[in-house]
Parts: C-alpha cells; sequence; structure tokens
C-alpha cells in the first residue's frame, strides 16, 4: 500500500516537468485513517504553492491523523513560502513517508529533523532510487554546483552522425525525433558545437507541445564567430534565447547582437568547458542537453563532464571512413578504460533502438 502511494506521489510530482526548475519535482498524496485519498497535489514553480500545502488545502479537516506520502523532504526554512513541515504539523498530520533527503543544503534533514521533533513518525527510503532518478538534474546541480549535462545523439548501425558530406537528415526515424523533443522539455538548456550549427543550421526549440515555465536556453559554442546573421539561431534569438561562448574578439562589434544573441566572453574561450558549466550554473541552469556533434560530444567526455547518455541507434549503415562518428576527443586507449553504461534502459522507438545509461562509477571497474 505505502509503495502504490509513493508511486502516485512521483507521477503526481512528474506532472510538473519542465514547470519548476530551478526547483524540485515534488508529489503528495494524503491518505486518511480509513486508508481513503483525500488530498493530492504537485509543485508547480510559478503556482508558488508546494505540493503539500495543495494537497493539505483538498483534505481539510480529513488531514487530521493522515499519512502523507511526500516524493521529498518537506522543506523547514522560509523560503517563497512558509515551511512546508510547519503546514504538516498544524494540519495534524500523523505520519510522513518521503523517500529521500532534499540535497538543497537549507533543507537537508532539517525537514525531517522538525517532523520529527513534532512527534511525527517520519518513515524515509521507500522508492528512494525512482525519486532520485526523478530529480537527478536537481539533486545533482544541489550537491556539484554544476548543471547536469545529458548527451543525445543519433547514430547509424556504424556509429556514425552523418554522411562524408555532412548530411545528418534524418539518422533518427520520427518516433525518435518525437521522443527527443521530449528530451529537450526536461531540460533547461541545450547544448552544440559551431559544426553543428554551420552544417545543419538547426532551429533547437522544444516542440514537444507541453508547456514550460522558462523558455529552452539555446547555448552554441562558437570560439571564432562564425553563426552566420541570417541563420535559424540568429533570426530567432529574440523569441527563444540564443547564448553564444566565444573567445573571439570580433565579440563586442558583432551584428548578432543586435539580432538579440547573448555574447559571452571568456578567457580560454568556449574550449573551457567547466568556466562554460559554471557561467551556466550561475544563470540558474540545472540541466543541459548536449546534441552534439562529435567533437563537443568527445570533449565532453575526456573533461568527464557527461552525467547521463541516450543514443538513438538507427537500422542503418553510413560507411565512409571519414564520416563524423558519434564521439571524437582522445577517446579511450584500451577497452577497460571506454566510458561503460550502467542503469541501462533500452526501448523501441518506430524502427529505431533508444539507448539510456549513467556513467559507470569509477570503483565498480
Ligand atoms: N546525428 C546526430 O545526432 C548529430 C548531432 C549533431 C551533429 N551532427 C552532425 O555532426 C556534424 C558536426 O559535428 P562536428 O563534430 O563537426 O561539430 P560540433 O561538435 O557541433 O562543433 C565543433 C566545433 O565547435 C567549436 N567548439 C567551441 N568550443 C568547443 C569545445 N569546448 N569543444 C568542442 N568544440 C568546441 C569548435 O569550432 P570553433 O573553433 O569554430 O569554435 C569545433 O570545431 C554535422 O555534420 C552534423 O550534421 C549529428
Amino acid at each position: 500500500m505505502d509503495r502504490q502511494l509513493m508511486a502516485r506521489a512521483l507521477e503526481l510530482a512528474a506532472r510538473g516537468i519542465g514547470q519548476v526548475s530551478p526547483g524540485p519535482l515534488v508529489g503528495t498524496v494524503i491518505v486518511d485513517e480509513s486508508g481513503e485519498v483525500v488530498g493530492e497535489g504537485f509543485y508547480l514553480y510559478d503556482r508558488v504553492k508546494h505540493a503539500e500545502t495543495v494537497a493539505l488545502e483538498q483534505a481539510g479537516s480529513r488531514a487530521q491523523g493522515a499519512t502523507a506520502y511526500v516524493s521529498l523532504e518537506p522543506h523547514a526554512h522560509h523560503g517563497r513560502t512558509p515551511p512546508c513541515t510547519e503546514v504538516l504539523i498544524k494540519a495534524g498530520i500523523k505520519r510522513v513517508v518521503a523517500p529521500i533527503e532534499d540535497p538543497n543544503p537549507q533543507v537537508s534533514g532539517r525537514g525531517f529533523a522538525h517532523l520529527r521533533e513534532a512527534g511525527i513518525d517520519v518513515c524515509v527510503g521507500l522508492m528512494a532510487e525512482e525519486a532520485s532518478r526523478l530529480n537527478e538534474a536537481y539533486i545533482h546541480f544541489m550537491r556539484t554546483g554544476r548543471p547536469f549535462v545529458h548527451l543525445k545523439m543519433a547514430v547509424s548501425l556504424d556509429g556514425k552522425v552523418a554522411t562524408r558530406t555532412g548530411d545528418s537528415r534524418w539518422i533518427a526515424g520520427e518516433e525518435a525525433r518525437a521522443r527527443a523533443h521530449e528530451l529537450r522539455h526536461q531540460y533547461d538548456a541545450i547544448l552544440v558545437g559551431s559544426g553543428t550549427v554551420l552544417a545543419d543550421d538547426p532551429l533547437l526549440t522544444d516542440r514537444s507541445g507541453r508547456p514550460r515555465r522558462r523558455p529552452l536556453l539555446r547555448v552554441i559554442l562558437d570560439d571564432r564567430l562564425r553563426l552566420p546573421n541570417d541563420y535559424q539561431l540568429s533570426q530567432t534569438a529574440r523569441e527563444q534565447p540564443v547564448l553564444l561562448f566565444t573567445s573571439s574578439d570580433a565579440e563586442p562589434a558583432s551584428e548578432l547582437k543586435q539580432l538579440g544573441v547573448e555574447l559571452v566572453r571568456i578567457e580560454g574561450g568556449a574550449r573551457d568547458l567547466l568556466a562554460m558549466m559554471n557561467e551556466l550554473a550561475a544563470r540558474e541552469i540545472q540541466s543541459v542537453l548536449a546534441e552534439g556533434g562529435g567533437t563537443l560530444a568527445g570533449a565532453l567526455m575526456d573533461t568527464g563532464l557527461i552525467d547521463k547518455v541516450t543514443f538513438f541507434i538507427a537500422p542503418m549503415i553510413i560507411g565512409g571512413l571519414n564520416a563524423p562518428t558519434a564521439v571524437a576527443g582522445t577517446g579511450a586507449s584500451r577497452i577497460k578504460d571506454a566510458f561503460q553504461l550502467e542503469d541501462i534502459e533500452i526501448t523501441r522507438r518506430g524502427r529505431d533502438v533508444e539507448v539510456t545509461g549513467y556513467p559507470r562509477s569509477k570503483d565498480e571497474g
């Protein structure tokens, strides 16, 4: 029963995808003493009210003596809202079931401690893995101060991402491309190298059709400032932000600025991926979907900046020694040093196969 209700709280939390960043996804279910669900809620940043408050308002007096299933530790501090712990205590909640602590240093452990001090029975750990996955970007950002980076590529069976002439449309089929828009919807920013922009003139928008709170930030690494003024990204920069990292001295005079492209010149240029990520973090960008090309993917991998990987593998063979592969850079010298994945999920997307996984921790060999 507990598991089923926690699964429901997680399901509710997921309704906030695209609408909570820079906060976490949170869902709450209130169950009264007879076992009946009397309140449900989830968090949306712009609605301000936290999931617990929404669910408790629905429950009204039936929250007295009830159990609250909360997908993340309730906060005990005054932020944009009064502490959720206080709201739960005041409502007369008897038991709180939560999977994980909130990694936010302002919250971590304090929420549970506050509830326990008030005599509430607090049970932590149920569906911890699922809850951590749901908020993986938020948790990573809170722990490291850097955005969570998800590398997404579409490859042929022989690992190519384009033909020898640079043509890449389309390697992935329709279903895989629709899925890629779902992925974009979950991220604060999308990242590509200048090679991809020059070859494809992409728009890089979230076409999932779902609402999002902040526009998807389109980030380009373009050291030599080669983005043409008449490309889609330049032409749409006023409608949806484009952030361009460069080391070019031409930056102050660039016409791209007039078009609305924000230029950031960092010491060491866009090659300094850590500095670039720090700049994104300073803008509260918690998650980045890196969409290539191979040069950028290789640089991210060599720098150890990839936190999740999704490859769509299409049943085609492109061939050609000089056709670009998915990941360039230096790469591994021995198979045992290859970037290994764990927690792998394999899903059929029309004629393609989606493989998603996480970098295997080093100590696992
Ligand atoms: N199938 C797929 O999923 C997929 C996805 C994306 C692209 N593609 C294809 O891949 C091809 C382009 O790939 P690519 O490897 O040539 O280009 P890329 O990785 O998109 O861009 C590489 C360029 O980005 C700039 N850059 C700036 N900072 C960088 C950094 N820290 N690390 C790496 N690069 C940085 C460099 O140019 P500057 O020195 O000028 O700054 C570099 O040459 C195209 O044919 C495209 O169609 C396929």
